[in-house]
C-alpha cells in the first residue's frame, strides 16, 4: 500500500491545530497536555495518524460517512475534471453534474422525483421544514404549521434542526427554540413507555396519533422521522410500526418527511432505510453518504405532488419556494455523488453491506452470549449498535464513562475506531455504534469483534 504518512515533520500542523482550531464536540481541556490526533491519510478502511499508527476506522470517517471508504482516485478525478470545467453557479441556474445525479437519484427512489441541493444534512431537513411551513401558509391558512419529531430522533445541529431533535443533551443550553416542533414518543422496545405490550409497533405508532389528536389534526403539517435512529442508539423499529405511521400521515394529511442522512445511499443494505418498509414519504432528506465525504452535498427529495403545490399560482409571487443555499450551486457535491453511485452499483456495495451486516449482527450476537455487559445488540445492514447495561435484567444502561472505557480501549489496544451515542440522551449515552465502509470483509469486521471482546473483557474486569 502506497502511504506517505511519517515522511514530513508535520509538529507545525499539530501546534498550529492546537492553537487555532476549535474541534468539533470536544471539551478542550485535555490538549492542555496531549496533542489532537491528525488523520493524515486514509485507504479503504484504514487511515494514518500523524505519528504513521494505522487505525481500522469502524465507523466511516466518525460519523457514518464515508460509504465506499477512503482514498477513491475516480471520485477525486471527477472532482477535478468538473472543477476545472465549472465550479459553481447559483441553483436558480442548471449545471450538468446537478441534472445528471439528479435524474440517478430518482431512478432509486420510485414515486420521488424533485431534488433540491444544500450542503449538510441539518441544511437538508430545514428545506423540508420550510416547505412544510409555506404548504400551511399556502394551503391552510398557516394553520396546519407544526412538525413532529420523535424522541431519541436528530436531525441537526442548527436551531430549527434541533427544535426538532428528540435528544436533551443536544439540545440543551441551546434554546430558546423554533416555536412549532413537538415530540413523540419513540419506539425502541427494549426501554418500552408502555411496559410489556402484545404489540409495540403499533402501541409506538399510535402513540404519534394520540399526539397529532391532542395538537389538533389541523394544527400539524408534518413529522419527520429517521428509518432507523443513529445516534439516539441505533433504533430499529418494530414490526408493524412503519405500516401504521403511514397510514396516520394520509389519515391526518400529515407529510412524511423521512431523515435518510444516515441510512441513505446504501448504509443499511438498500439505497434508502425507507425501502425496507415499503412506505411512500412526501418528502426524503440525506447528506452524509450521497458523496461518502469527498464533497458536501446533501438534497431534500420530494413528490411531484409537493412540487406543484409551489408553481400552481404563476401569478402570485410569493407562491414559489423563496429559498436558496448558495453551496448548493457547487458542482463537486453532484459530480462525487456521481461517481459515488457507479461504484456503490458496480461494485455491488449493496449486496456486500447486506451480507457483511448480518454477519456483522451475528458476531456482535456472539460477543452477547459472552458478555453480561451487552444488553441488545441492534442493526440494519452495516449499521449496528451493542447497547450495554449495568444489569441485564432491569437493562439499567452502564454508565456513560463504561461505554466511553471501551472505546478508548479499542483505539488504544488495537487502533480500531469504534463509536457511541455520545453526549446525546442523559442517562442512555450508552450504545456502542459500528458502521464500517460498505466494502467491509469478514476479515474486517473479525478484527472488529476481536477488539471489542477484549475491550469489554478488560474494562468489566477494571
Ligand atoms: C439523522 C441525522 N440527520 C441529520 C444530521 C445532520 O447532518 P449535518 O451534520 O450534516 O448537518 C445528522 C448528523 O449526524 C443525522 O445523524
Amino acid at each position: 500500500m502506497n502511504v506517505h504518512v511519517g515522511e514530513n515533520d508535520i509538529s507545525h500542523v499539530i501546534e498550529a491545530d492546537k492553537a487555532h482550531i476549535w474541534h468539533h464536540l470536544t471539551q478542550h481541556k485535555k490538549f492542555d497536555d496531549q496533542d489532537p490526533l491528525i488523520i493524515v491519510e486514509g485507504r479503504g478502511l484504514r487511515v494514518w495518524n500523524q505519528a504513521g499508527r494505522e487505525h481500522l476506522d469502524a465507523v466511516s470517517g466518525g460519523v457514518w460517512t464515508v460509504n465506499v471508504g477512503y482514498g477513491r482516485e475516480t471520485i477525486a478525478d471527477a472532482v477535478r475534471d468538473q472543477l476545472v470545467k465549472m465550479n459553481f453557479f447559483a441553483g436558480s441556474m442548471g449545471t450538468i453534474p446537478g441534472a445528471r445525479f439528479a435524474e440517478r437519484l430518482i431512478g432509486k427512489m420510485p414515486g420521488m422525483s424533485r431534488v433540491y441541493y444544500s450542503n449538510s444534512g441539518s441544511e437538508a431537513n430545514e428545506k423540508a421544514y420550510k416547505i412544510v411551513r409555506q404548504i400551511a401558509h399556502n394551503k391552510y391558512g398557516g394553520k396546519k404549521n407544526k412538525i413532529l419529531y420523535r424522541a431519541r430522533d436528530y436531525h441537526g445541529t442548527t436551531i430549527t434542526a434541533l427544535s426538532s431533535g428528540g435528544q436533551d443533551e443536544r439540545k440543551a443550553q441551546y434554546g430558546p427554540y423554533t416555536p412549532g416542533f413537538i415530540e413523540v414518543p419513540h419506539c425502541l422496545e427494549y426501554h418500552s413507555q408502555w411496559g410489556e405490550v402484545d404489540d409495540y409497533g403499533l402501541r409506538a405508532a399510535n402513540a404519534i396519533e394520540e399526539v397529532i389528536l391532542r395538537e389538533g389534526a389541523d394544527t400539524v403539517g408534518g413529522l419527520i422521522l429517521e428509518p432507523i435512529t443513529a445516534g439516539g442508539g441505533v433504533i430499529v423499529p418494530p414490526a408493524g410500526y412503519w405500516e401504521r405511521v403511514q397510514e396516520i400521515c394520509q389519515k391526518y394529511d400529515v407529510l412524511l418527511i423521512i431523515d435518510e442522512v444516515v441510512c441513505g445511499m446504501g448504509r443499511t443494505g438498500k439505497w434508502f432505510g425507507y425501502q425496507h418498509y415499503g412506505i411512500e414519504p412526501d418528502i426524503v432528506t440525506m447528506a452524509k453518504g450521497v458523496a461518502s465525504g469527498y464533497a458536501a452535498i446533501s438534497c431534500t427529495v420530494t413528490t411531484e405532488a409537493v412540487f406543484d403545490m409551489f408553481k400552481a399560482d404563476p401569478a402570485d409571487p410569493m407562491s414559489y419556494f423563496r429559498d436558496i443555499s448558495t453551496f448548493g450551486g457547487c458542482t463537486a457535491g453532484p459530480a462525487a455523488a456521481l461517481e459515488n453511485m457507479r461504484i456503490l452499483e458496480d461494485e455491488d456495495l449493496l449486496g456486500n453491506c447486506e451480507k457483511m451486516g448480518d454477519y456483522f449482527v451475528e458476531q456482535l450476537e456472539g460477543l452477547q452470549a459472552k458478555h453480561a455487559m451487552i444488553g441488545q445488540v441492534r442493526g440494519k445492514g452495516l449499521f449496528c449498535g451493542a447497547e450495554l447495561v449495568a444489569d441485564r435484567e432491569s437493562r439499567e444502561p452502564v454508565h456513560e464513562s463504561v461505554t466511553q472505557a471501551v472505546v478508548g480501549e479499542c483505539f488504544k489496544a488495537d487502533a480500531v475506531v469504534i463509536g457511541a451515542t455520545n453526549r446525546s440522551l442523559a442517562g442512555f449515552n450508552n450504545t456502542l455504534t459500528f458502521s464500517p465502509a460498505l466494502i467491509a470483509t469478514k476479515s474486517d469486521i473479525d478484527e472488529i469483534i476481536a477488539s471489542v471482546d477484549g475491550a469489554l473483557k478488560r474494562v468489566a474486569a477494571a
